[in-house]
């Protein structure tokens, strides 16, 4: 399958088809999804704490985001990578927010950027997709600015507080952003939001009537098992597995189960009893 574009994407939402989009931070689970099909990757910041054990995503830095890009570019050739920006890699100054979103398709070949923000962000949306870039917003729940918001709590639940998440959308929207993340707002909204702006909207504990859906993978594997969204959905049960993986084999190396000759090489034939000799002659 040809790598999807913005166009592809833009063409979806007029036909009311879904748009399928995952977190990945690196090269086997990027091949995964290549081949399961989903048109977009994230690497998130989310990063920070499913991989780093941050207690947010503020610590997060931009080699960390570049690193984690390229691996995910390696893995899945054929899908839109999207990298995340990080905290404060875009608020200083427009010219900064260009050169680090700049960094993401130099050294990661990344297909689009994602950036938190609403009406306060529209100077470096303009500024990046001025220089060539796609951009993709997020607005709802904005994790970096969760100290602001009074921690990781759905928003929008009063009329006053949605309509200024609606003028958010609005706004990244008329800044040029190509795509827009709504994050943990309730679904009445979400619907308004889906249906007022032009671009793909993609919900995240958003509820069903948005474009497409964004999930953390690590949440929905079962790995991380420190603190789940109320909004992810759990497919499997990953880390129970892997607990039990790594059990069986602390078990069999400490009863001298693993390895067996199975899992080991041989000498050509006669080179051991050749060593052997040598051995006994230098003794
Ligand atoms: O970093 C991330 O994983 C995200 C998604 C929740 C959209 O921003």
């Amino acid at each position: 399958m040809p790598k999807k574009t913005i166009g592809d994407f833009m063409a979806m939402k007029q036909k009311g088809e879904k748009i399928t989009w995952l977190t990945c931070y690196d090269y086997p689970m990027a091949r995964m999804m290549e081949q399961a099909g989903l048109d977009m990757i994230l690497v998130g910041d989310s990063v920070g704490m499913v991989v780093y054990g941050y207690p947010g995503t503020v610590p997060v830095k931009m080699d960390q985001m570049i690193y984690h890009s390229e691996a995910v570019r390696r893995g899945a050739p054929n899908v839109f990578v999207i990298g995340d920006m990080p905290f404060l890699s875009y608020h200083k100054s427009v010219e900064d927010a260009i050169a680090n979103a700049g960094r993401f398709y130099k050294e990661a070949g990344v297909d689009a950027i994602k950036l938190e923000g609403g009406v306060r962000v529209v100077p470096q949306i303009r500024g990046i997709v001025e220089a060539g870039m796609v951009v993709i917003g997020h607005v709802g729940l904005t994790p970096q600015s969760s100290g602001q918001l009074g921690g990781f709590k759905a928003q929008a639940d009063t009329a006053e507080s949605a309509k200024a998440v609606i003028e958010d959308a609005l706004a990244v929207q008329e800044a040029g952003a190509a795509m827009l993340v709504l994050e943990a707002v309730p679904s009445e909204v979400a619907k308004i939001v889906t249906g007022s702006l032009r671009i793909p909207v993609i919900g995240v504990g958003a509820g069903p009537y948005c474009d497409g859906q964004v999930l953390v993978t690590s949440d929905i594997i079962g790995m991380f098992q420190i603190w789940i969204a109320k909004f992810e959905k759990k497919y499997a049960n990953i880390s129970e597995t892997m607990l039990q993986v790594f059990k069986d084999y602390v078990r069999e190396v400490q009863e001298g189960k693993f390895p067996t000759t199975e899992h080991a090489s041989s000498m050509k034939p006669g080179e051991a009893e050749k060593l052997e000799k040598m051995i006994k002659k230098a003794r």
